[in-house]
């Protein structure tokens, strides 16, 4: 047995990890559309950053494009959970597609108030990380200019607003909760009028994983995230990690593995961000068990509930 000369590893494995409720219900879009539509159904970007749900709905007859323009008339589209800018549906609208939003509520929660305070004359700092998907999506909530991308605190020093000028901020659903925080309070002590949400934006799901995997990191040697290279709160958990003083590698799945990683290793963290799905931490276990004896441990650092809607389309 190649394990008999092996020290035993403990696994530490977080909970909640893996699919938010957000993820769920975009995946069931296309799930959905397919079976009252029929293949092919386009989905606008990838409904979620995850290669395995992409290729999984692929099979089943999904079509991933970049822009609507890669879309036939006549043909259903899903649009991704990260949102996308006004002009989207707008072009759809215009062309008389058929297009279901897979956007998760807790982002249009804040296009929303985007919206609002455009209304109110305000002029928006957003907090985020340019070029994401989300990001693109709720600057285009607003018109040209009215929006201003702030990514650290040396960017809030930039900004060059009157100090009494009427501000708002807003924040991507995704980001590491303590380096917004640090954000936020340069936004307040720059900024006191500036108005903002009673904490921020970033959703239940990001914070949930995130303090999870601040109950695994500090007991384990290393920690592994499951997640895909372009996933925000997948990345954002390997930061927390490494800020606890515990190294972390993004993989992809198992055999992104490296065994040499568990060379004196005796605890191993395991995540999994909120697009991968469960399957993958499971190939990862199993990988792991034909190398080394794994005592398996699930640290539960909160219990989640939440389940949104589908889209009124999809239930009459
Ligand atoms: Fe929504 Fe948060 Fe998931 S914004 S898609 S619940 S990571």
């Amino acid at each position: 047995d190649p394990k008999s000369n092996k020290p035993a590893l403990t696994l530490l494995i977080a909970a909640p990890r893996g699919f938010c409720a957000g993820v769920d219900r975009a995946i069931e879009i296309v799930e959905r559309a397919l079976d009252r539509y029929g293949a092919p159904v386009y989905v606008r970007h990838e409904i979620v950053h995850n290669k395995f749900v992409v290729d999984s709905l692929r099979d089943k007859g999904a079509i991933f494009v970049e822009e609507l323009d890669e879309v036939p008339d006549g043909a259903p589209v899903v649009f991704s959970a990260h949102g996308v800018p006004k002009a989207v549906p707008a072009e759809a609208d215009r062309r008389g597609l058929d297009y279901l939003d897979a956007t998760c509520p807790l982002v249009s929660k804040v296009h929303r108030q985007a919206e609002r305070q455009i209304a109110a004359d305000r002029h928006i700092v957003f907090v985020g990380h340019k070029g994401h998907p989300e990001v693109i999506g709720t600057m285009g909530q607003v018109p040209e200019g009215a929006m201003t991308l702030v990514e650290t605190i040396a960017d809030v020093e930039a900004l060059d607003f009157a100090p009494d000028a009427p501000l708002a901020f807003l924040t991507q659903t995704t980001l590491s909760v303590d380096d917004t925080a640090g954000i936020v309070m340069a936004l307040r002590s720059k900024f006191p009028q500036i108005i903002g949400p009673k904490a921020e934006d970033i959703c239940y799901a990001t914070s949930n994983r995130q303090a999870a995997v601040k109950q695994i990191a500090p007991g384990s040697d290393l920690v592994l995230v499951i997640g895909a290279g372009n996933s925000s709160n997948s990345l954002r958990l390997v930061e927390v990690s490494k800020k606890c003083g515990t190294d972390a590698k993004l993989i992809r799945r198992a055999t992104d593995i490296d065994p040499a990683w568990l060379d004196g290793v005796g605890t191993l963290g395991l995540t999994a961000g909120a697009s991968a799905p469960e399957q993958l931490v499971r190939e990862v276990v199993d990988l792991i068990s034909q190398w080394r004896e794994v005592e398996e441990h699930t640290l539960v650092s909160t219990v989640e509930k939440m389940v949104f809607k589908l889209p009124r389309q999809l239930t009459e």
